[in-house]
């Protein structure tokens, strides 16, 4: 397979295993790119890209600028605490206006779930998900399964562990699809008010005891307690949350394998993780972030060819 079968990247729901492999064997040429002393290939030479976050963002916005900028392309960025989405302009309106100056892909972060896949019933450009309120997060489970991947050769009957707040988190819903089309065994943990009841349809099981699932798992990728989704207190005190479900050095020194650890970040240190965990050698956040950087390149290359050859 040349192309993926999609248009925009909304979520890992809507690609299947094939588009999966086809951006992973994009981004290992994309990721020995990056780590040339020329950084910088001319792929999307004549594409414009406009980066529009309605909600804050580090590793997303600055990973998509960077991957946009090294392909090449022209960027435009659009944030909307500085925007006049705050003099009440709609979503709708806002894109248009930022489409009227030609934009061909628009790669979107906003707090409302479907925010992006009602903007690509209304638009022509191709849009990319940068997370969607609590629904989903596509090109961070892309960057997550690849640091899998590339740990263990493949993703195919790994044990993978999410920890944390999966209620209100895109991160898992993602990775949960991504996994399971990649032919993982997902199990989640956290406190049973931040685990959805419907979660066991989706294929993954559920451990309500954090040292009982460490030891079942080859990874565990620990999640932030997500504060600003949550209007009611899901759990009685954050260092209780911490003491059952927080990720430490003698909990990880008390297992008899070494697992990997993954975190999407913003890490809340002492929180989900302590420091000496998020410091150590099992640790792999920092290489997600450095993956992000060529998942991202091998999206946007991939639908910008899909866009130009749909074009011809
Ligand atoms: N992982 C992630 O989405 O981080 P940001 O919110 O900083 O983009």
């Amino acid at each position: 397979m040349s192309e993926l079968s999609v248009k925009h990247l909304l979520g890992i729901k809507y690609i299947n295993k094939d588009d999966i492999n086809l951006i992973f064997e994009t981004a290992d040429h994309f990721k020995e790119v990056i780590n040339r002393s020329i950084k910088k290939v001319p792929s999307l030479r004549d594409i414009t890209i406009a980066n529009l976050f309605f909600e804050n963002s580090t590793r997303t916005r600055l990973s998509f600028e960077l991957a946009e900028k090294r392909l090449s392309a022209d960027v435009v960025n659009f944030s909307a605490s500085s925007s006049s989405v705050k003099k009440g302009e709609t979503l709708i309106d806002t894109v248009n206006n930022i489409l009227s100056m030609k934009v061909d892909m628009v790669v979107m972060r906003h707090s409302n779930p479907g925010a992006s896949i009602f903007l690509s019933k209304h638009i022509n450009a191709s849009i990319i998900n940068a997370g969607d309120g609590a629904h989903e997060h596509p090109t961070q489970a892309l960057l997550d399964s690849y640091s899998i991947r590339e740990q263990f050769g493949e993703v195919a009957g790994k044990n993978i562990l999410i920890v944390g707040d999966i209620l209100h988190s895109r991160v898992a819903l993602s990775n949960i699809f991504a996994l399971k089309k990649l032919g993982a065994n997902v199990k989640v943990c956290g406190p049973k008010t931040l685990i959805p009841k419907h979660i066991t349809s989706l294929g993954v099981t559920v451990e309500l005891n954090l040292k009982k699932a460490l030891e079942w798992c080859d990874v565990a990728n620990m999640l932030r307690v997500q504060n600003e989704r949550m209007d009611i207190s899901y759990f009685p005190t954050t260092r209780e949350y911490t003491q059952q479900f927080g990720l430490n050095k003698k909990i990880l020194d008390s297992l008899d394998k070494e697992i990997i650890i993954m975190h999407p970040g913003p890490i809340n240190r002492g929180v989900e993780i302590t420091s000496d965990v998020a410091d150590s050698k099992q640790a792999i956040i920092l290489n997600q972030v450095e993956n992000g950087v060529a998942i991202r390149m091998a999206v946007l290359y991939l639908l910008a060819s899909k866009l130009q050859k749909n074009e011809n």
